[in-house]
C-alpha cells in the first residue's frame, strides 16, 4: 500500500512540542551509528533540541523551519537558512523509509532556490549519508571529512552554478 500523503508546511510556535519530540526521537532512536549510545555525545547533540530552541529558530529571520505532516501528525522537521544551509532534516522513527526525509529535502532545496542561492550545503550524519549521496550531494572539496558523523556536503542547484 502507498504511504499516506505527506504535506510540508512552514512551522509555527504551536508545533514546538511535537516537532522537538520528533527531532529528539529521530536522533536518539535512528542515529545510533553516530552517537553510539554514548551519553555525552547524545547529550551534546540534544542540548539545543528543546521547544525553546525551536521557537528561537522560528524567530530568526534568516532561518526557515518546516514540518512534514501526515494524517494530521508531525512526522518530520527540516530547516534551511537563507544562504542555503540545511540545518535540520529529521523523521519520526515509526515512518522511517517512507519518503519523508527525501520529500523534506526536495522542499528545502526548492525553498533555497527561491532565495536565489546557487547551492545548498549541510553537515551529514553517517546515518543519512546514503540519502544525501542518492539525492546528488557530494563531500565539500577541501574540507575535513575525517569524522564520519560530521560530513560536510553540498549540492549545486543548477548545473550553471557549479564551479568548473
Ligand atoms: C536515513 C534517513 C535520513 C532516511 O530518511 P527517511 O525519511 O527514513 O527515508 P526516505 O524514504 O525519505 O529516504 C530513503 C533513502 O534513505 C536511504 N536508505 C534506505 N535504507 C537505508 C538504510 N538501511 N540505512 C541508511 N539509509 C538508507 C536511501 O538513500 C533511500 O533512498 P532510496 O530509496 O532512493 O535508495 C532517516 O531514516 C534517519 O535515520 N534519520 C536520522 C536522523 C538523521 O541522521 N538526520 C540527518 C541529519 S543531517
Amino acid at each position: 500500500m502507498d504511504a499516506p500523503r505527506t504535506i510540508i508546511r512552514r512551522a509555527n510556535a504551536g508545533d514546538a512540542d511535537a516537532a522537538t519530540t520528533v527531532l529528539r526521537r529521530s536522533i536518539i532512536e535512528l542515529a545510533v551509528a553516530d552517537h553510539r549510545n554514548d551519553p555525552e555525545r547524545l547529550e551534546s547533540w540534544l542540548a539545543n533540541k528543546h521547544p525553546e530552541n525551536f521557537r528561537s529558530w522560528l524567530a530568526d529571520p534568516d532561518n526557515n523551519v518546516f514540518v512534514a505532516v501526515r494524517e494530521g501528525r508531525i512526522v518530520g522537521i527540516g530547516s534551511v537558512m537563507r544562504d542555503g544551509y540545511i540545518g535540520l532534516n529529521y523523521v519520526a522513527p515509526d515512518v522511517r523509509f517512507s519518503g519523508v526525509s527525501r520529500q523534506m529535502l526536495a522542499h528545502l532545496e526548492n525553498e533555497a532556490e527561491r532565495y536565489g542561492v546557487a547551492r545548498v550545503y549541510l553537515t551529514s550524519t553517517a546515518t543519512a549519508k546514503r540519502l544525501y549521496l542518492g539525492a546528488g550531494y557530494r563531500l565539500r572539496p577541501g574540507e575535513d571529512s575525517s569524522d564520519p558523523s560530521s560530513l560536510p556536503m553540498e549540492k549545486y542547484l543548477s548545473a550553471q552554478g557549479e564551479p568548473q
